[in-house]
């Protein structure tokens, strides 16, 4: 872990953010049911062992324990540690495998240990390439042989589709926030204001397929998570009636790998594989 980059910051920024709730609200129930849906697509059936590396309060992890996987969660922040440890407590008979403060940069597994990584986190917190890098080829060290790599990265363009929506593009101290996301995907935000998150790395879709082929991982799909779904006008109506909401799901399974519609995601998705050797 390196001492001067940004995880005080992030670790800073998560004390006061509530991860433990996010994903039951608004829309961010469809990057929950999508990611859901996209781990579930490619996992090899139970029992397999997944690193979820960034895991936060251990909403993935401890629904993929449910199902039957070995699951080792790591995670930089104490809070999120604490949440998943109490999480995980909380379902005595699938608890998880293990639950430890750590840095995706540095697994603890051995080479060629795990079937599946996740990295729904790091890869956008991590601001310096050879950081993401440098996570994305731990995932694949210690993956075994054909083993999986799921990546989550934000959207270059996500911080101005947010702004448009939320009513906050015009505020003058977003205003060179925005400029500097859309020239060069650096996100930080040096006011107070945590609704303008914390340090990150917006992808465009073709940088995050670079990293995982860089890093050694062949790519098996690169998806939206969201895709257009966040702009539904009236969304809890939308989500809370099951029909529309499977229509909903199922428009974004048909546009999921459209190149055009890959930038106007908040989230995307790469899904990759280790060599079989
Ligand atoms: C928005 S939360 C996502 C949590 C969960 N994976 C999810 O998808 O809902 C991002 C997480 O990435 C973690 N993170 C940031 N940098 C990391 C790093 N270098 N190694 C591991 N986790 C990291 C943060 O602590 C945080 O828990």
């Amino acid at each position: 872990m390196n001492s001067d980059d940004s995880l005080p910051e992030i670790v800073r920024y998560y004390c006061d953010a509530d991860e433990a709730k996010r994903l039951c609200t608004g829309w961010f129930r469809l990057e929950h049911a999508r990611t859901q849906e996209l781990i579930l697509r490619y996992l090899p059936p139970a029992p397999a062992t997944i690193i979820d590396a960034g895991g936060g309060a251990g909403i993935y992890a401890c629904w993929l324990a449910t199902r039957g996987y070995q699951v080792h969660l790591i995670d930089p922040v104490p809070k999120h540690v604490e949440q998943a440890r109490a999480a995980s407590a909380q379902q005595a008979e699938h608890p998880l495998a293990s639950v430890q403060m750590g840095d995706a940069r540095h697994l603890l597994h051995g080479d060629n240990s795990v079937d599946a990584v996740l990295l729904l986190g790091p890869l956008y917190h991590l601001v310096d390439r050879g950081d993401r890098l440098a996570c994305l080829r731990e995932a694949r060290r210690v993956a075994r042989p054909g083993g999986l790599v799921w990546g989550a990265g934000i959207s270059h363009f996500a911080s101005l589709f947010d702004s448009l929506a939320h009513g906050f593009f015009a505020d003058a101290s977003f205003v060179p926030i925005l400029d500097r996301d859309l020239e060069e995907g650096q996100h930080r935000n040096p006011t107070s204001n945590p609704v303008y998150f914390t340090d990150a790395f917006l992808h465009r879709p073709g940088e995050l397929y670079r990293d995982f082929v860089a890093a050694g991982i062949d790519v098996l799909e690169l998806v939206v998570i969201e895709g257009p779904g966040w702009l539904a006008a009236d969304f809890d109506r939308l989500w809370n009636d099951p029909v529309q909401r499977e229509r909903l799901l199922a428009v974004i399974r048909k546009v999921e790998r459209e190149p055009s519609v890959l930038g106007a995601s908040s989230h995307i998705m790469a899904i990759g594989r280790k060599k079989a050797q």
